[in-house]
């Protein structure tokens, strides 16, 4: 059977007269448009070990005063709470204390909001504030919560112009099931969550056996701690002792990326670990893991100082790196010609400065040129390969141009890498070219 389609007169004049037959041009990447802030991150000052060391002195006492520990519906998690607002208010943050109950007592989580930032994207840090019953809570979870705290107290003696909005938050009743993170999860509208660029979280950072351990989540937040250990160097490992066991897991669950740091619980250091760490082998982390001995003696020094350090490094650079707000555009306006009845071309973007996955709602903005629309097939591909059909091609379509706007649900793929428009005319005579394209996020 011939197929007699009727075909318009191909405009090669115009064509011509733009220069772009023939001429696949090089597929050169136009950046995100102009955002405020330093063009490159910032480097991070050194967190004061003693600074910290105090804030667990505090915590100690606050514990010894109450009946020895900052459990969750017990006054000293509640004097703790009020200890930390107390810094921050003082220091010039935005603070409020958001009640919930579980066990049928009250619980509190402490919000701290550094003024400035990009309010639609949020970067957030925190740690669980309250102990288990049978101890103070030294190393789980003083040493997250102060770490937090003096990075906190750090960024308003830096007077830090974050291109993020910085956020800090102590949470409640983690012990009893990451209670207070998941409410403060749950109490955020979803317009809210979206603007959450990353969570970072600190639980148990200053075990007196260290290891150090880095979540494997969001790549971006776990290269930037890999990067600050590389400087040290100081090797590191990959967090295992219960995914899911801490507050992280909250924001998680929700699609917000996150990281954090981890010096071990009731596992045992092993040889290896030893070897590369120091410390004792065939003994736990933390042999004090929720007892009673966890107090200001159940802590390493020098782990406690690398990891506030850590903390005060990834808010530096994540929330002073340059960013994209969300909508911008990343857009590639080099011309590519579209061999007839040929091969694919393609054009590529690439996305840089973004953390996480790409948005459910990926906008793919694509302006060919093309004297029969027909003849394309047209896929976005994402930076690992995986493609997502835009256009079929159709025999009766006989339309000039494609200039459409494509949503994709490409919440799987990883946002930053190199995107491409993968472009094929598959029928003879009629031809053009890829103007112009962009993502939009
Ligand atoms: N949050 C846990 C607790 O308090 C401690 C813990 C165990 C942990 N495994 C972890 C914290 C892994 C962070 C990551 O009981
Ligand atoms: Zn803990
Ligand atoms: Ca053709």
């Amino acid at each position: 059977m011939t197929l007699s389609i009727p075909r318009r007169t191909v405009a090669v004049a115009a064509l011509a007269l733009a220069g772009l037959l023939g001429s696949a041009a090089p597929a050169a990447t136009a950046g995100p448009a102009a955002s405020a802030g330093p063009a490159a991150a910032l480097a991070a000052p050194d967190i004061p070990l003693a600074n910290v060391k105090a804030h667990l002195t505090q915590l100690q006492s606050i514990a010894s005063a109450n009946g020895g520990n900052r459990a969750h519906g017990r006054a000293g998690y509640k004097a703790s709470l009020d200890y930390v607002k107390a810094k921050l208010d003082a220091a010039g943050f935005t603070t409020s204390v958001q009640q919930f109950t579980s066990s049928g007592a009250t619980g509190y989580n402490l919000i701290a909001d550094w003024p400035g930032g990009d309010p639609n994207q949020v970067l957030m840090a925190g740690a669980h504030l309250d102990s288990v019953s049978s101890g103070a809570g030294i190393n789980d979870n003083g040493s997250g919560s102060a770490a937090v705290l003096e990075t906190a107290l750090a960024v308003s003696r830096a007077q830090l112009n974050p291109t993020k909005h910085l956020r800090f938050g102590w949470w409640g009743a983690e012990e009893l099931g990451l209670v207070g993170s998941k409410y403060y999860v749950n109490n955020l509208p979803s317009a809210e969550r979206s603007k959450f660029s990353g969570y970072l979280n600190f639980d148990m950072i200053g075990s007196p056996n260290p290891g150090y351990f880095v979540y494997d989540d969001d790549p971006a937040i776990e290269k930037t701690f890999k990067d600050f250990y590389a400087g040290l160097n100081v090797p590191t490992e990959i967090e295992t002792e219960g995914d899911g066991r801490s507050d992280h897991a909250s924001f998680k669950n929700v699609g917000i990326p996150v990281g954090g740091l981890f010096t071990g619980a009731s596992r045992t250091k092993s040889a290896a670990q030893a070897q590369k760490w120091g410390g004792t082998s065939g003994q736990a982390f933390d042999r004090c893991y929720h007892s009673s001995c966890d107090n200001t003696s159940n802590i390493n020094d020098t782990a406690l100082d690398r990891n506030s350090d850590a903390v005060a490094h990834a808010i530096w650079t994540l929330g002073t790196e340059p960013t994209v707000p969300p909508g911008d555009a990343y857009e590639n306006t080099a011309d590519v010609s579209v061999p007839d009845n040929g091969t694919a071309v393609t054009s590529t973007v690439t996305v840089t400065g973004r953390t996480g996955n790409a948005p459910a709602a990926l906008k793919a903005g694509v302006d060919i040129k093309h004297t029969w629309r027909g003849d394309l097939v047209i896929d976005l591909v994402a930076p690992d390969g995986s493609a997502y059909r835009l256009k079929n091609s159709s025999g009766n379509d006989s339309a000039d141009n494609v200039v459409a706007t494509y949503t994709v649900d490409a919440s799987s793929e990883t946002a930053n890498g190199a995107w491409k428009l993968r472009v094929q005319d598959v029928a003879a005579q009629d031809t053009g070219y890829i103007d112009s394209w962009k993502l939009t996020f």
